[in-house]
């Protein structure tokens, strides 16, 4: 891959909670640093024993006014007691990644971004770590003339991150967003210190008593069940599928398919950014019965309704693809294939595979063009008959 990686410095390292911790990045070549748009993520370039691997996190700053970027990261040690390793990355930026240290860093990526014409109000959910891009989000929404309403579902105020600048959105806003923090495990001193608005869970009854009835535009982050349960809330609510933009990082797929085998919760979605990881406790369990509609959902609007046949010729498999914008990578795991892949997002390029006939284009533009004849099918989805080496 050629190299579109750039250092920065780590020139600031804040603790934001018992378990994230922010760093703040200046590009060490003394230019500016990227431009970005609210919502977008930075991807790191992490050494590890079997090599680098490379991890997405979200911007969690203001993507307009700063001069440096911020990610806020959640470490993920593995549950106590369980066999599986702690995150590489995670755990590499808060045990190794000081003050002073260099790391290797894409430029910002990813779709789930503010839609800056639009006048609707909007409605942010957030659900843990899933907090940032949606933090980012609200901080442009500030100086816009858009009202907003921030909820924000966390365990307790000793894992809560980033409170302060969510609850000063309200003064700088001048009361066009409204925050609202919810704990579900509130602890004597969140109680103490009113560290949340309320208790529980986000729920229609919650909703219905704090929201005006207006047209919203919704934007959602958080574990993939509380994003499920939310999807079901907003349905029940009347908001529009359309209206509904979520960071899924690639991850429909394996959720579709835990889905259809009733697969148990796991304890962190395993290719998933880890904004998308964790608090899996905030939401019920049968949420999972409903995560075919958010991954029907997932796909962008308005394809061609035309079948498309994918022939793996390696496998001697086929499958149609009936106008869903499915990847190369979806229609195989749909065939039953598992070809490898890592960041399901065009930027590893561990996916990459020969294109033998046919023509692709990209749902996401990845990282690095392949090489003729190669296609990195996570983010590449047929244009008419297809034929891959697979
Ligand atoms: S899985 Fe990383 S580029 Fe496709």
């Amino acid at each position: 891959m050629a190299n579109v990686f750039r250092k920065f410095r780590v020139f600031a390292k804040v603790t934001e909670s018992e378990v994230v911790t922010s760093f703040h990045l200046k590009p060490v070549d003394g230019g500016p640093h990227w431009q970005a748009q609210p919502g977008q993520y930075l991807t790191l370039r992490v050494p590890s024993a079997d090599g680098p691997v490379f991890r997405t996190y979200s911007l969690s700053g203001d993507v307009q006014q700063d001069d440096f970027h911020r990610i806020s990261v959640k470490r993920e040690a593995a549950p106590e007691g369980s066999n599986a390793p702690d995150g590489v990355a995670s755990c590499w930026l808060h045990d190794q990644v000081q003050e002073g240290c260099v790391i290797e860093i894409a430029p910002p990526r990813g779709a789930f971004v503010l839609d800056q014409e639009s006048e609707r109000p909007v409605l942010l959910l957030a659900g843990g770590v899933g907090l940032t891009p949606l933090l980012a989000i609200a901080k442009v929404l500030a100086r816009s003339n858009r009202r907003a309403w921030f909820f924000h579902a966390c365990e307790n105020g000793d894992v809560q991150a980033l409170g302060n600048e969510l609850k000063a959105l309200d003064t700088v806003s001048e009361g066009r967003i409204h925050s609202h923090v919810v704990h579900r495990m509130p602890t004597e001193r969140d109680r103490a210190e009113m560290r949340c608005d309320s208790e529980g869970l986000i729920d229609k009854a919650l909703l219905q008593s704090l929201l005006p009835l207006d047209d919203y535009e919704v934007y959602l982050c958080g574990p993939i069940p509380f994003m499920v349960a939310m999807f079901r809330l907003l349905h029940e609510l009347g908001i529009e599928e359309s209206r509904i933009a979520y960071e899924f990082f690639g991850e429909a797929t394996a959720l579709d398919r835990m889905a259809a085998k009733s697969a148990p919760l796991p304890q962190r979605a395993s290719h998933a950014p880890k904004a998308i990881a964790t608090l899996v406790n905030l939401t019920d369990p049968d949420a999972w019965a409903i995560s075919g509609s958010i991954v029907a959902m997932a796909q962008p609007q308005g394809q061609a309704s035309d079948v498309t046949d994918v022939l793996f010729s390696r496998s001697g498999v086929s499958v149609s693809q009936t106008g869903q914008a499915q990847t190369l990578l979806e229609l195989a795991e749909e065939a039953g294939l598992e070809p490898e892949f890592s960041c399901r997002s065009g930027i590893c390029n561990t996916c990459r595979s020969t294109l033998i006939e046919g023509r692709v284009s990209y749902v996401e533009d990845p990282l690095e063009t392949p090489p003729e004849g190669q296609v990195l099918i996570c983010c590449a989805r047929p244009e008419g008959p297809v034929v891959l080496d697979i």
